[in-house]
């Protein structure tokens, strides 16, 4: 299996306009608290940077910020850990949507041509073009959030393999799919997906935990949605708090060498995210 770099999903300017939201502070009252020029600040939100390590670092403590991850960020040199010991196959699904990529997953054993899908892409188009060649049949299909960039290729997942069963969050209107609320553990051939209800980026939101059944070792692996990225974390247009505490409950109950696999970016670990992560300063 190869995992490729793929870039961030947030660069600095969109950390920084997320995390004023979340400190319920404007672009003024951070200037003031953190001695940062103004301008500066609102450069940085429109993609232009000119701040320095002092800047930087006021900038996060005001901010809340883990000041580590954040300053990296700045520089452009985010880590990312290796990615090693999931027993079990894992496909990134990466598509276009907009300006932007979104990522779906297949999750299969490695000696067979079934697996499980997380998502379902963008379009069924942006679907076919990544489809993994070797995986022939999908048990089960998941959807984190019901938004087009994470559903839209679910009309020729069904059409092409024989309407598979689709499980989705509760409250999530997606159609022909079965509601799966939190603590749901669900078994299938050599995996188990556990269930944990994740809002705040939308109120219908879940992330899952798949598991070996099988495999006497390795990690888990998170399924995030856009609950958080590597380096960042999902808009909260449902709610600031909801997605925070969902965020500290994913972070306090997963071991941290659970890998992750979010909506949008690179795959990362929770070990690493806790270590870098700008929001995750708990
Ligand atoms: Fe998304």
């Amino acid at each position: 299996m190869v995992i490729e770099r793929t870039p961030l999903e947030d660069e600095l300017g969109d950390v920084l306009d997320k995390a004023l939201q979340h400190a319920g502070l404007t672009a003024t009252s951070l200037a003031e608290r953190a001695q940062v020029n103004l301008s500066k600040i609102r450069d940085a939100i429109d993609y232009r940077y000119d701040l320095n390590g002092g800047e930087l670092s006021r900038l996060s403590r005001v901010l809340g910020l883990n000041e580590v991850g954040f300053c990296a960020l700045a520089g452009g040199n985010y880590p990312l850990p290796e990615i090693l010991g999931l027993p079990f196959c894992l496909f990134p699904l990466r598509m276009p949507h907009g300006i932007g990529v979104a990522n779906a997953y297949v999750v299969a054993d490695c000696s067979k041509q079934t697996g499980l899908l997380f998502d379902a892409g963008s379009t069924p188009a942006a679907l076919r073009r990544v489809w993994p060649t070797r995986i022939r049949q999908i048990e089960a299909a998941f959807i984190t959030h019901p938004e087009t960039e994470h559903m839209g290729g679910l009309s020729e997942v069904r059409e092409f393999f024989g309407a598979p069963p689709v499980f989705a969050p509760r409250g999530g209107q997606v159609a022909g799919a079965t509601a799966v609320s939190d603590g749901t553990i669900l078994e299938f051939s050599g995996f188990s997906v556990e269930v944990l209800a994740t809002p705040g980026h939308v109120e219908a939101h879940n992330s899952y935990v798949v598991r070996s059944r099988t495999a006497a070792s390795g990690p888990g692996l998170l399924l995030s949605g856009d609950l958080f990225f590597a380096g960042s974390i999902g808009g909260a247009f449902f709610c600031r708090e909801k997605l925070k505490s969902s965020l500290r409950r994913l972070f306090n109950r997963l071991p941290p060498e659970t890998v992750v696999a979010p909506g949008h970016g690179p795959l990362t670990t929770v070990g690493h995210e806790l270590r870098y992560n700008p929001f995750v300063a708990f």
